[in-house]
C-alpha cells in the first residue's frame, strides 16, 4: 500500500509542477501568478477540491506523443469564497502555453456542466495562446463545446471570466459570453487576431497593448467589465463581486446582517444638486451615502461613464444601481451607456437582483455620430431590458426626467414597483428653454416674451407634482431620507411575483 501511495503522491507532484520551473519562473518573471497560485488566492483557503489532474491529451502528430503533462494546460475543479461554492478552471500557461487541446477542453466543459447542475458561479482564468496548433480540429471542436456550455448557463448561473495573460482567437468568445470580464492591466490582452495579422490585413501597425490591452477594452471597447493592476489585486475584486451575487437563478439576492442603519439621514444629500438645473454633481456621492457602509462594487467604471452601474447592499440586501451621472455628457444616454446599462439590468434581472435607478437625464444624445451608429436600436436595449425585468424595481429621480429618456429609466409604465422624486425634480418632455423654442417660435424675435414663456413652462413643469398628479410618481421625498425610504421600499417588495408571458425566448434589439 505504502508504495501506491507514493506513486500517487509522485503524479501529483509531477501534475503540480506544470510546465516546470524554468517556465514557472518565466511566468513569475513577467509579473504573473501561476495557474495553481491563482486558485489559492481566489478561493478560501484549503477549499480547493481538483479534478482531472491526471488527465493528458492524446495527440500523436508533430512529436506531440513524447510531450505529455498531467492535467495538459489547465487546472479544474471547485472550491469556495467566504463559504459559497464555485467552480473555477484556471490556464496554465506553462504548459503548452495554456492552449486547448480536446481534452483540455473537456476538462472546462466538465466543471461548466458541474456548476450549472449544482446551481453555482463559474469562474475561469485565462491565460493562454488559444487553439492546440498540434491538434487541429479536435481543438476547435473542444472550443465549441465550451461555448455551448457558456450559452446554457447563461442566465442559470453567475459567469466569470479574468484575463490574466494572452488571450486571443477562440480563446476570447467564451469570456465574451460569459457576465463579466476582468482583465489585469499590462499583462493581459484580448483580441480576435493579432498585431501580425492586423499588418498582413490592414497595414496598420499596432502593439498587442495598444490592440487589446486591459485600458483598451476596459475604457474604449468595453468589452472588459474592469481593470485590475495585477493578479492578486483582480482576484480579490471577483472574490469581492462573488459575495453580492446569488449562487444560480434558483435563489435569491443574497442578504446578510448589515451594521449599517437602514433608517439612517443623510442631512447633506439636501443640497446635493446645485440651483441651476444646468451644473453638475456627483452621482456617486448619493450611491455611497444611501447604500451600507458605502461599499459599491462598479462595472465598467472607466466606459461610458454618463451612466453608473453596480452592485451594493441597502439593509444587508444586494442590490445593482443603475445612475445616470451628471458629470459626464450631462448624463445623456447615448449608444455606449444604453449597451452598458441593458446588459447590467438583464443581469440583475436573470439573477434575481433588485435594481435601484437613480434618474437625473436630460435625454437622448442628440447627432449624426450617434444616429448613424444606430443609437434607436442601442437605447431601445435599456428601454427593453427595463421592460422586461420582473425583479423589484425602485426608482428616485433626483433631477431632469426629461422625454424618452424619463420613460426608459425605470418609470412607473415600465412596471417600476416604487417610484420616487425629490422635490428638484423636473419630469418633463424636455428643458423649458428647448421646449419654448419649439411652441412658441413665432414669438422667437422677442426675448421678453420668450423668457416669460420659458419661467411659465419651468414653473409648469420642471417639477414633480404633475407626475405625482398621476400618480406616476409615488411620493416626493426628502433627499435627506432616500436610504430610509429604498431600503422600506425595498423590503416591502421581498414577495414580488411577477411573470412576462410564456415565449420561447424574447427578440431584444441586439
Ligand atoms: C501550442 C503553443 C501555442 C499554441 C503557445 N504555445 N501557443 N503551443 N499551441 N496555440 C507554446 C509555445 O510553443 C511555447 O512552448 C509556450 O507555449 C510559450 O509560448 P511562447 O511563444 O514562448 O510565449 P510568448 O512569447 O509569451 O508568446 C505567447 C503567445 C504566442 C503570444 C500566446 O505563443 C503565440 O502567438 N501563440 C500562438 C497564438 C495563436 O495563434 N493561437 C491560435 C489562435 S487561432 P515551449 O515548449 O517553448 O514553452 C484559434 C482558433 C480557435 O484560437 C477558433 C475557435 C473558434
Amino acid at each position: 500500500m505504502k508504495h501506491i501511495l507514493e506513486e500517487l503522491e509522485k503524479r501529483r507532484d509531477q501534475a503540480r509542477a506544470g510546465g516546470g520551473e524554468k517556465r514557472v519562473a518565466s511566468q513569475h518573471a513577467k509579473g504573473k501568478l501561476t495557474a495553481r497560485e491563482r486558485i489559492d488566492l481566489l478561493l478560501d483557503e484549503g477549499s480547493f477540491e481538483e479534478y482531472d489532474m491526471f488527465v493528458e491529451h492524446r495527440s500523436h502528430d508533430f512529436g506531440m506523443q513524447d510531450q505529455r503533462i498531467p492535467g495538459d494546460g489547465v487546472v479544474t475543479g471547485w472550491g469556495t469564497i467566504n463559504g459559497k461554492v464555485v467552480y473555477v478552471f484556471s490556464k496554465d500557461f506553462t504548459v503548452f502555453g495554456g492552449s486547448l487541446s480536446g481534452a483540455h477542453a473537456q476538462k472546462i466543459v466538465k466543471v461548466q456542466r458541474a456548476a450549472a447542475r449544482v446551481g453555482a458561479p463559474i469562474i475561469g482564468l485565462f491565460d493562454a495562446g488559444g487553439a492546440r496548433i498540434q491538434e487541429g480540429v479536435d481543438s476547435l471542436a473542444g472550443y465549441a463545446d465550451i461555448f455551448m456550455e457558456n450559452v446554457l448557463s447563461s442566465g442559470v448561473v453567475p459567469q466569470i471570466s479574468v484575463i490574466m495573460g494572452p488571450c486571443a482567437g477562440g480563446d476570447v468568445y467564451s469570456p465574451a459570453m460569459t457576465d463579466f470580464i476582468f482583465m489585469v492591466k499590462d499583462t493581459s490582452y484580448m483580441f480576435v487576431t493579432g498585431p501580425d495579422v492586423v499588418k498582413t490585413v490592414t497595414n496598420e501597425i499596432v502593439t498587442a497593448e495598444e490592440l487589446g490591452g486591459a485600458r483598451v477594452h476596459a475604457a474604449k471597447s468595453g468589452v472588459a467589465e474592469g481593470a485590475f493592476e495585477n493578479d492578486l489585486e483582480a482576484l480579490t475584486q471577483v472574490r469581492r463581486l462573488v459575495d453580492f451575487l446569488p449562487s444560480s437563478n434558483r435563489d435569491k439576492a443574497p442578504i446578510r446582517e448589515s451594521f449599517d442603519d437602514a433608517t439612517r439621514d443623510e442631512m447633506s444629500l439636501d443640497t446635493l444638486v446645485p440651483a441651476n438645473p444646468n451644473k453638475p454633481y456627483d452621482m456617486k456621492e448619493l450611491i455611497l451615502k444611501v447604500v451600507d457602509e458605502a461599499d459599491f462594487f462598479e462595472i465598467s467604471s472607466e466606459w461610458a461613464k454618463n451612466i453608473i452601474c453596480g452592485f451594493a447592499r441597502i439593509d444587508g440586501e444586494s442590490v445593482g444601481i443603475v445612475a445616470n451621472q451628471p458629470q459626464v455628457l450631462a448624463g445623456v444616454l447615448d449608444i455606449d451607456s444604453s449597451r452598458k446599462a441593458a446588459r447590467f439590468v438583464r443581469f440583475c434581472d436573470a439573477f434575481n437582483i433588485p435594481i435601484i435607478t437613480l434618474v437625473d437625464v436630460p435625454g437622448f444624445m442628440p447627432g449624426t455620430k450617434q444616429e448613424y451608429g444606430g443609437l434607436i436600436k442601442h437605447g431601445a436595449k435599456l428601454l427593453f431590458a427595463y421592460a422586461e425585468a420582473t425583479v423589484p424595481k425602485v426608482t428616485v429621480i433626483t433631477r431632469k426626467a426629461y422625454g424618452g429618456a424619463y420613460d426608459v429609466m425605470s418609470s412607473k409604465h415600465l412596471r417600476g414597483d416604487v417610484n420616487y422624486a425629490w422635490p428638484t425634480a423636473e419630469i418633463a418632455v424636455m428643458g423649458a428653454k428647448g421646449a419654448v423654442e419649439i411652441i412658441f417660435r413665432a414669438e422667437m424675435n422677442d426675448p421678453e416674451k420668450l423668457a416669460e414663456r420659458e419661467a411659465e413652462y419651468k414653473d409648469r413643469f420642471a417639477n414633480p407634482f404633475v407626475a405625482a398628479s398621476r400618480g406616476y410618481i409615488d411620493d416626493v421625498i426628502k433627499p435627506h431620507g432616500t436610504r430610509r425610504r429604498i431600503a422600506r421600499a425595498l423590503k416591502s417588495l421581498r414577495g414580488k411575483q411577477l411573470a412576462n408571458p410564456w415565449k420561447k425566448h424574447d427578440n431584444i434589439p441586439l
